[in-house]
């Protein structure tokens, strides 16, 4: 947020005299104020050059490696998003095959996902994951309470389950909604929930246990199936009987087509609800999320809010009201346009370009793997204890080529462990692959040559992760 910068801040924009449209002399009594609306307009030109040069500071999104956020789409994709950009997404009645195509999409997932009922199955689109995991922690909230509702009236605080490696929306649900964050800390090499520990988290006012495929923080998978199975017995042995949401914000778009054999999704039928980044792997521009749930049960009706669509009702549940409807049409699109082969097909290079890219880095003297990126195709490296560099040298060194590979220290209780992750996604190509191979080949020697890492020398050590 930049608040900081408010209207007493009178620096302006110089606008150079060639950059007008007609007058070279006209543009020159221009300067707007940045932090204040100018008195008059700027021409159509001018305004979008300011701008676009401006942009041109920002990273450039093909070597953007900290992202799982979906950069590159073909040009029909794009053509259809810019055919779509005026659509409202709330507004059904007006637009009624856009929300014809979220339906489907819906539909599509409940079938993936393997919604024991796919007609039964209930969901939406959302802006993203972060969205689409309020919802589903308000569902499981919700049925919490009704299940409580002596013991809510009476004082009792719910409490959610979940690894410290959640990514941080599910901190913000549980700040947001008033629930106890239960998180149980990395230890040693454990670097995400087991199912022993999120049993040994639960109580009678645990509204559900969260498994994130995969972790954020080193692409690893949950072990959702044993999560499940451990607490069927909890509920065998006490009587609690506590529901599972799957934070699929990458993985659920990646192990359908890849692991079609690991058990996961609402197969589970402790399984309650899942959500997805349609921005992610789902191979679509930010911002699109969804979240479904395993059938009407699931999702409380009175969560539930009518807009009017087609002079009926259609059931809504977000945050928001108007969201773009754009994205929701490129969903459709990516799920028209590469069905299961094609989603193997590009979820599959991008998972070999990462284990490609992290044996590479193994091999290298001075790394140590966390992770390969064999689950989803994102890695977690290290140093070596015995290197005068860390993390964040490489991490600053790799920028100055353009790449951007972040740099960050793990949460409790691994704050001693830091880590870069790559993140491989479409578009990240083996060829771009070599050449950021060839780039650390060519920093190494110099990076040896430290005395010591930089931040042992007071030069902060920045984080560009922002989880
Ligand atoms: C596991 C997980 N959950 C939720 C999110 C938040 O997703 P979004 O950026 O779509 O809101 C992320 C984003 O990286 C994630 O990795």
């Amino acid at each position: 947020m930049a608040l900081h910068k408010g209207a007493g801040d009178d620096r302006r924009l110089s606008i150079s005299p060639f950059v007008g449209t007609a007058d070279p002399l006209g543009a020159m009594e221009l300067a707007p104020p940045l932090h204040r609306l100018a008195d008059g307009p700027v021409p159509a030109e001018t305004a979008y050059q300011l701008i676009h040069d401006e942009l041109m500071l920002d990273g450039n999104a093909k070597l953007n490696l900290a992202t799982f956020v979906t950069t590159s789409m073909e040009v029909q994709a794009t053509r259809l998003m810019t055919e779509c950009l005026d659509k409202n997404m709330i507004d059904k009645d007006e637009y009624p095959q856009t929300a014809e195509l979220e339906r489907r999409c819906v539909a599509i997932l409940a079938d993936l996902w393997h919604a024991p009922a796919p007609d039964d199955a209930v969901g939406c689109s959302t802006t993203g994951s972060s969205e689409a995991c309020m919802l589903a922690g308000l569902a499981l909230k919700r049925r919490w309470m009704h299940r409580n509702a002596e013991r809510y009236a009476a004082g009792a605080r719910p409490n959610l389950v979940m690894g410290v490696n959640v990514q941080v929306c599910w901190e913000k649900f549980c700040t947001f909604w008033e629930v106890e964050a239960r998180t149980v800390p990395m230890e040693g090499e454990r670097f995400h929930l087991d199912a022993e520990q999120a049993v040994a988290q639960c109580d009678e006012d645990t509204i559900g246990v969260v498994g994130v495929l995969g972790s954020t923080f080193d692409g690893s998978y949950e072990p959702i199936a044993e999560i499940c199975a451990a607490l069927d017995d909890l509920h065998r042995r006490t009587g609690l009987d506590i529901p599972v949401h799957v934070d699929g914000a990458s993985g659920a778009m990646v192990a359908p087509f890849l692991d079609p054999e690991l058990v996961w999704d609402f197969r589970l039928p402790r399984v309650a609800s899942i959500n997805t980044s349609g921005h992610k792997y789902g191979l679509v521009y930010p911002g699109v999320g969804w979240v479904l749930w395993r059938d009407r049960d699931a999702l409380p009706e009175e969560l539930v809010f009518r807009v009017n669509y087609l002079g009926g009702e259609m059931p809504t549940f977000a945050l928001n009201f108007s969201r773009p409807g754009a994205q929701v049409v490129a969903q459709y699109y990516t799920f028209l346009r590469l069905g299961r082969d094609g989603f193997r097909a590009v979820q599959g290079a991008s998972r070999e370009v990462a284990t490609y890219l992290s044996d590479a880095i193994g091999k290298l003297d001075g790394f140590r793997l966390l992770t390969r990126g064999d689950e989803l195709p994102v890695f977690a490296v290290t140093t070596a204890d015995d290197v005068p560099f860390d993390v964040f040298d490489v991490s600053r060194r790799l920028r100055e080529r353009g790449w951007q590979v972040p740099a960050y220290t793990f949460p409790a209780n691994r704050e001693d462990l830091s880590v870069l992750r790559v993140v491989c996604r479409n578009g990240f190509s083996r060829d771009l692959a070599d050449l950021l191979l060839a780039d650390l080949d060519r920093l190494l020697p110099e990076l040896r040559r430290q005395p010591v890492p930089l931040k042992d020398l007071g030069v902060p050590a920045r984080s560009g992760f922002h989880h």
